[in-house]
């Protein structure tokens, strides 16, 4: 029995907004940014869209393109959707606090109306535990047979406009894979997932949880985004890259050549590049399009994925690794045999 990737989709605002925009709005450049990121550009959702709209879009792409290519036997799209099991969300930009799950909102979306959906939510690295998530819940039970997993993010809304040290760094967007369980080998072949939570505080938004909740009367002053201790994500990143990298190479009994692609979140070049240098791994073995997206979060390594499998990037039979990180601090990386 194998969880295949049988289909994949995205959605991406069609607002861009250039390095060049934001150093005409504030006291950054376009040269920083690049020199500092590799990031060139990022989308950005209109005012009111919100993470369910842009997760069923790219939901809604993964089953059009299925249909399409006749990767399945379903023959529109109400009856595909009819078929799905479970619906698995990964994001830190969900519609609304606490609940519903906006997992659900996709489904009453998506008309997938035989499908149980929940959120998940580690950050950055969401999508790479929804995809194990998923995945271990259809193998779990011979009557499920087919999963959508989501990333999906509008980062905009909780991201700090005043601090250039982080807002730079952040784009809108959502990925999607449709998920199959089928005989025979192949499909995902394992994940690696892990935390440290003593780095809790390094990317945190503190209001509007038990922890700290809003007070009847109080005057907001600013509202919640996101705070960032760069240096210390950047070691992190850098260090759990590494890491789990070497990881599925030995404990797969894998060689850097059996891997097609490596699929890194997409947060910071030089994070690859410090990767890429401490392993002695060829540039090219990395995709990287935070160039064109920025970071997007949950919605990084799905937009990825559709990209390469659209573009002939990844082939089938090709063996795919993700590899991520995110505040938590939280970590991880699925192997895939495409
Ligand atoms: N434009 C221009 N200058 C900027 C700037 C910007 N957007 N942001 C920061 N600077 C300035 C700083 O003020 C500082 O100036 P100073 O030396 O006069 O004080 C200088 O650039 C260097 O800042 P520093 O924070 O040391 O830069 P850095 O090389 O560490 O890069 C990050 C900062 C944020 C790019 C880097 O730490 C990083 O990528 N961290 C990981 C963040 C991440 O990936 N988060 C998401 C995780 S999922």
């Amino acid at each position: 029995m194998a969880i295949k990737v049988v289909s994949t989709g995205r959605a991406i605002p069609p607002k861009r907004v250039t390095n060049e925009d934001l150093a005409a709005v504030m006291d950054t450049s376009d040269e920083w940014i690049r020199s500092h990121t590799g990031i060139g550009a990022r989308h950005i959702a209109a005012e009111g869209v919100a993470a369910s709209d842009l997760g069923f879009e790219a939901a809604e792409d993964a089953l059009r393109y299925a249909l399409d290519q006749g990767l399945v036997a379903e023959k529109n799209l109400e009856e595909l959707a009819a078929t799905i099991d479970l619906i698995v969300l990964g994001s830190s930009t969900q519609d609304y606090y606490s609940h519903p799950a906006t997992a659900c909102i996709i489904q009453h979306k998506l008309g997938a109306v035989n499908a149980a959906a929940f959120d998940v939510t580690v950050a950055c690295s969401s999508f790479i535990y929804a995809l194990e998530t998923a995945a271990a819940l259809l193998a779990a039970d011979t009557r499920r047979k087919r999963a959508v997993v989501i990333g999906a993010e509008v980062l905009s809304a909780i991201t700090n406009w005043e601090d250039r040290g982080s807002c730079v760094l952040f784009g809108d967007g959502a990925g999607a894979v449709l998920l199959e369980k089928r005989d025979g080998a192949g499909g995902l072949v394992r994940s690696i997932l892990g935390s440290d939570g003593s780095g809790w505080e390094h990317l945190i938004l503190r209001r509007g949880g038990s922890r700290n909740p809003w007070k009847k009367g109080e005057v907001v002053e600013q509202v919640p985004c996101i705070e960032m201790n760069g240096h210390a994500v950047y070691n992190f990143a850098v260090t759990v890259i590494t890491k789990t990298i070497e990881r599925f190479l030995d404990e797969e009994h894998l060689a850097l050549e059996d891997l097609a692609l490596i699929i890194p979140h997409q947060a910071n070049g030089r994070i690859i590049q410090a990767a890429e240098k401490r392993l002695n791994i060829p540039a090219e073995k990395f995709y990287t399009n935070m160039e064109e997206y920025a970071n997007t979060s949950s919605a990084s390594i799905p937009i990825a994925l559709d990209e390469c499998n659209r573009s002939g990037k990844i082939k089938r039979g090709d063996l795919v690794l993700t590899v991520g990180f995110g505040g938590g601090l939280s970590y991880g990386g699925n192997l895939i045999r495409w």
